[in-house]
């Protein structure tokens, strides 16, 4: 499948080399691929990336990533996730599902970082009211990029993931992908994208965890 990723940094880059690796045909987004050589973020370099990918793997600008992908994926600051979505051109990403694994944190005045949107609205609406033609399904943004793409990595896998968006349709498939591409067994669907409110929202929860746990890996189960 041709995935379009938006988002050069270590989520990018850590969904990326796991969907080339399995065989997906990638193209990662960055709006400077004319500088290979730069660290991103928490990330490598490109350089080092597309040297560390097994398969077949392009580094592209914003708007080529998004008309590459069949679906593409959101991996931008959700502080600038509107801004970086704008750039790839509303045409690049009409019909399409778009993954969304933004936190709207806000890291300016440091840690912990707070939410710029919470509680009446959400990143995932303001992404699904800036761009109506796009199935806007949010999904991997309460787990650390790593258990992103191999969720047996903490307790054999048994541990939840939380989707929501407005098209069924569109959140049965990214279930299905996410199973198909990473192992992501227990996926539950929460329905329309107001519920990504919730899911954003249990980030300062997150951050906490993760400062007394000393690691990122771990997630949340629902126990009935
Ligand atoms: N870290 C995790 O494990 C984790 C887990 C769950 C969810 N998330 C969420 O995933 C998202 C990505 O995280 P990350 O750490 O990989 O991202 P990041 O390194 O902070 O973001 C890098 C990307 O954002 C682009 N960017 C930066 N400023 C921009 C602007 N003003 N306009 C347009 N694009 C801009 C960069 O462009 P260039 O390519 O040109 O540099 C780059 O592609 C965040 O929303 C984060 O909250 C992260």
């Amino acid at each position: 499948m041709k995935i379009g990723i938006i988002g050069s940094g270590i989520v990018g880059q850590t969904l990326g080399s796991a969907l080339a690796d399995r065989g997906e045909d990638v193209a990662l987004g960055t709006r400077s691929p004319d500088r290979l050589g730069d660290k991103r973020g928490w990330g490598k370099s490109l350089d080092d990336w597309l040297r560390g990918v097994e398969h077949r793997a392009r580094i592209v600008s914003f708007p080529d990533a998004a008309a590459h992908g069949e679906v593409v994926i959101n991996a931008t600051p959700g502080t600038v996730s509107l801004e970086a979505l704008a750039l790839c051109g509303t045409g690049n990403l009409r019909g399409k599902i778009l993954i969304d694994v933004a936190n709207p944190l806000d890291f300016s005045a440091g840690m912990p970082p707070v939410l710029t949107v919470s509680n009446r609205d959400s990143l995932g609406e303001q992404i699904q009211r800036a761009f109506p033609d796009v199935k806007v399904v949010k999904a991997l943004n309460t787990v650390t990029a790593q258990l992103m793409v191999n969720p047996a990595q903490v307790a054999g896998g048994e541990h939840d993931l939380f989707i929501c968006g407005d098209d069924e349709r569109a959140r049965k498939e990214v279930a299905q992908l996410l199973e198909q591409w990473f192992g992501w067994r227990n996926v539950i669907d929460l329905g329309d994208i107001t519920n990504a409110r919730g899911t954003e929202m249990l980030l300062p929860l997150w951050v906490r965890l993760y400062s007394m746990l000393g690691t990122p890996m771990f997630n949340f189960r629902v126990v009935r």
